[in-house]
C-alpha cells in the first residue's frame, strides 16, 4: 500500500482500544468517569456531540475493568427486550441457564433478590437508539440497585428532550464531552501519527496548520479524522500524478483548505 494509502487508513473511525490516546480532555473526562462508577449512583449520562469521542471512552472503561467481572458493554443497542433482558441475565447471572419464562416483571424481581449479593455496572453504548419504552425500563432497573447504568447518549435537540424526560429526575450524574481544544487537536494527529511510525510526516505539521485544522474542525474528533483523510487522499493523488506539487518539509496549507471545500466547511 502507498505512503498515504496507509496514512489515510490511520484517520479512519475506529474505537479500538489498542488506538486510544490519553489527551488532556480524555483523561479528564476518563478519570470522571472511574470516579462516577465508584459512586452510589443508580446512572451516570455520558453526554456530547457526535464525534467528541464517547464510545472510545466507554469502551476503553470497559477494557481497564473488565477483569473486575462486575463491568459489561453493550456497544450496539438491542432493540428486542426479550433479548436486552436475557443479556442482562447473562451479565448478572453468568453461572445461570436463562429461564424460559424470564420477563420484564421477573427479571425486577430477581434484582431485588440478589441485590445483596450482586451489583454490577452496564456500560450501554449509542443509548439514543434504544426506543423511549426501554429507556423507561433501563430506568426501572437502575432503581433495584442491582445494575448501575453508564448510559452513552448524543446530544442532538430531540434527544436532549430524551434525556430530560427520562432520566433528569431520578440520577445521578452527567459527564459532558467536549470538542478537544487547539492543544488536543494537534496532540491527537500528532500521536496518531507517531503510534504508526510516520515521524517525518508528524513533523511536517506546524502550529499554522493544527490552528487551521481546530478551525475547520472546532475540534471534533470524528471531524478531524474526516479532513485528515481527505488531505492523505489529495497527497496521493499528486503522489501519482504531480509529484512535484507535495514537495517540500511540510504540509502545504493550500491543501488543508482544499480538503475543507471537499468536505463543504468552507465555500469557494
Ligand atoms: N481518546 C481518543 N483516542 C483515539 N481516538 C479517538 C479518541 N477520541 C476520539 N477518537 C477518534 O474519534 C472518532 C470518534 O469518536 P467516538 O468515540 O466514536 O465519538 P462518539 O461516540 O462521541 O460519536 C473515533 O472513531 C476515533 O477515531
Ligand atoms: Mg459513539
Amino acid at each position: 500500500m502507498s505512503k498515504y494509502k496507509e496514512l489515510q487508513q490511520i484517520f479512519i473511525d475506529r474505537v479500538e482500544v489498542k488506538h486510544y490516546i490519553g489527551l488532556d480532555s480524555s483523561i479528564l473526562f476518563y478519570n470522571q468517569l472511574q470516579e462516577s462508577i465508584k459512586k452510589p449512583l443508580k446512572m451516570i449520562l455520558l453526554y456530547g456531540k457526535p464525534g467528541t469521542g464517547k464510545s472510545v471512552l466507554i469502551h476503553k472503561l470497559h477494557h481497564d475493568t473488565k477483569s473486575e467481572h462486575n463491568v459489561y458493554l453493550i456497544a450496539t443497542p438491542i432493540q428486542s427486550e426479550k433479548e436486552f433482558i436475557q443479556r442482562l441475565y447473562e451479565f448478572l447471572f453468568p453461572d445461570h441457564i436463562i429461564p424460559d419464562d424470564l420477563t420484564f416483571n421477573r427479571f425486577i424481581d430477581l434484582c431485588h433478590q440478589t441485590r445483596e449479593k450482586r451489583h454490577i455496572i452496564v456500560l450501554l453504548d449509542e443509548a439514543q437508539l434504544y426506543p423511549p419504552e426501554m429507556l423507561e425500563k433501563i430506568r426501572l432497573i437502575s432503581d433495584t440497585r442491582t445494575i448501575k447504568f453508564v448510559v452513552s447518549l448524543h446530544k442532538t435537540e430531540q434527544e436532549d428532550l430524551i434525556a430530560k424526560e427520562h432520566f433528569q429526575s431520578r440520577i445521578w450524574e452527567t459527564i459532558e464531552l467536549k470538542n478537544g481544544s487547539l492543544h488536543d487537536t494537534s496532540m491527537y494527529i500528532q500521536k496518531k501519527l507517531v503510534q504508526q511510525n510516520f515521524f517525518e510526516i508528524a513533523h511536517m505539521f506546524q502550529k499554522k496548520h493544527f490552528k487551521l485544522i481546530h478551525q475547520f474542525t472546532q475540534g471534533n474528533y470524528r471531524e478531524i479524522n474526516k479532513l485528515m483523510y481527505t488531505l492523505f487522499e489529495i497527497y496521493d493523488y499528486y503522489e501519482n500524478h504531480q509529484p512535484s506539487k507535495i514537495s517540500g518539509k511540510t504540509i502545504k496549507t493550500k491543501y488543508i483548505e482544499m480538503s475543507a471545500l471537499k468536505l463543504g466547511y468552507i465555500h469557494a
